[in-house]
């Protein structure tokens, strides 16, 4: 596989919010709505930002920061800072080299990927970039656990074969949020950009609906998956399962109480349910209940103080969507190594300014109470 096409980056982009303006530039009115868009009025996907924003920092001075690194372990692996990239669907509709060109970029910089089950480009391919980088971070596959238990292991097998280090089981869309702006888009997949590990899969035979049942409930939810799914997965795979789109305490509870390797804090970057809490003012909660297992947090991360107050409130890493597909748009490889790059560097001078060494440094006292 040959390494994806090298672009430079557009003039005047210093931060991540400049990659998300400039990509509204160049991605279409179909793929902007799908990649910027949230579930219904937004609130989540706003509350996401503000939950970040209005934590304060509370710095100390003086404090010696010489030799100080960004340095994590995760599962058991030394990583070089704790910015993972999410799974996002469809990533050639954001960029030819999709999926491919993000691997390549978090393969060179450290950082984690996780491959979406609805990629655009198949696992095998995708590994053969990301695995072979010395300093790589994590390679990770997002499972959506299918209607049809064969279909849901052949992408486990698939994801094992490929050589990928866990599964991380997104549980928060039974069914995706009411997505207003999609639909004035009238969004449709580009031809030629489909989710082809699914290509092979024919759907269940739906059974005809009675008078009086819900198209949804007895429809699409018929074999809705629970927490006996999980278990059940977990039967089935030897590689480590974490489970994304915890908010609530009990759950974060019962995953533990399974043996789940880990936790990703996320409301699906405000796409499922509108109106549920943002994920900074949850994540303190859920570490609460799960004491000593790993907890990562995703939505509305920006900025290297974000990812600081993330570090400080209990996760042991983040991860970003949006602002790397923006990165991919407006450079493609180049583009997301940019995103992850600026994110890093604005982690360090965060960590500097606060009088952080290192991130085990990092603790509730790092926010300002009022
Ligand atoms: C997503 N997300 C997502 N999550 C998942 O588990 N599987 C998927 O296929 C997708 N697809 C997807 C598409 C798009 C366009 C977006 C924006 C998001 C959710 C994603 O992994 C992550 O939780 C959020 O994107 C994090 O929020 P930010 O960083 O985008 O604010």
């Amino acid at each position: 596989m040959n390494a994806p096409t090298v672009a430079q980056i557009p003039p005047g982009i210093v931060n991540l919010e400049d990659h998300a303006r400039h990509a509204h530039t160049v991605l279409d009115a179909n793929a902007w709505a799908y990649f910027s868009g949230g579930a219904g009025d937004e609130i989540t996907l706003r509350a996401n930002r503000s939950a970040w924003d209005t934590r304060q920092l509370y710095p100390r001075v003086l404090q010696p920061l010489a030799g100080g690194h960004t340095r994590i372990t995760l599962l058991g692996r030394a990583l070089a800072h704790p910015i993972l990239l999410a799974p996002v669907a469809f990533q050639r509709m954001a960029h030819p080299d999709g999926e491919l060109a993000s691997a390549y970029a978090a393969a060179a910089l450290g950082a984690g990927m996780v491959l979406s089950t609805n990629s655009s480009i198949a696992i095998e391919k995708i590994a053969a970039t990301a695995l072979n980088e010395s300093a790589r971070g994590p390679f990770w596959f997002q499972l959506y656990l299918q209607d049809n238990r064969a279909h849901t292991l052949a992408l486990v097998q698939r994801a094992e074969l490929a050589g990928c280090d866990a599964l991380v089981l997104t549980v928060d869309g039974p069914t995706d949020g009411a997505r207003d702006r999609q639909r004035r888009a009238g969004f449709r997949l580009p031809s030629g950009v489909s989710a082809v590990h699914l290509a092979d899969f024919r759907p269940m035979p739906a059974e005809p609906l009675h008078p009086g049942q819900s198209a949804l409930f007895d429809g699409l939810l018929a074999h809705a998956p629970t927490w006996d799914d999980v278990a059940w997965l977990q039967t089935q795979t030897r590689l480590p399962v974490l489970l994304k789109g915890i908010l609530h305490p009990a759950d974060a509870r019962q995953a533990a109480a399974l043996g789940l390797a880990g936790i990703i804090v996320s409301n699906h970057g405000g796409r499922t349910l509108d109106t549920a809490p943002a994920t900074a003012a949850v994540l303190p909660r859920i570490k609460d209940a799960v004491g000593d297992l790993p907890v990562l947090v995703d939505g509305g991360i920006r900025r290297g103080t974000d990812v600081l107050k993330a570090v400080a409130l209990g996760a042991s890493a983040v991860l970003i969507g949006r602002p790397y597909v923006y990165g991919l748009a407006n450079a493609g490889a180049v583009g997301v190594a940019h995103v992850l790059r600026l994110l890093r560097d604005e982690l360090e001078i965060a960590m500097a300014l606060c009088g952080c060494q290192t991130l085990d440094q990092a603790s509730p006292a790092l926010l300002f109470e009022g």
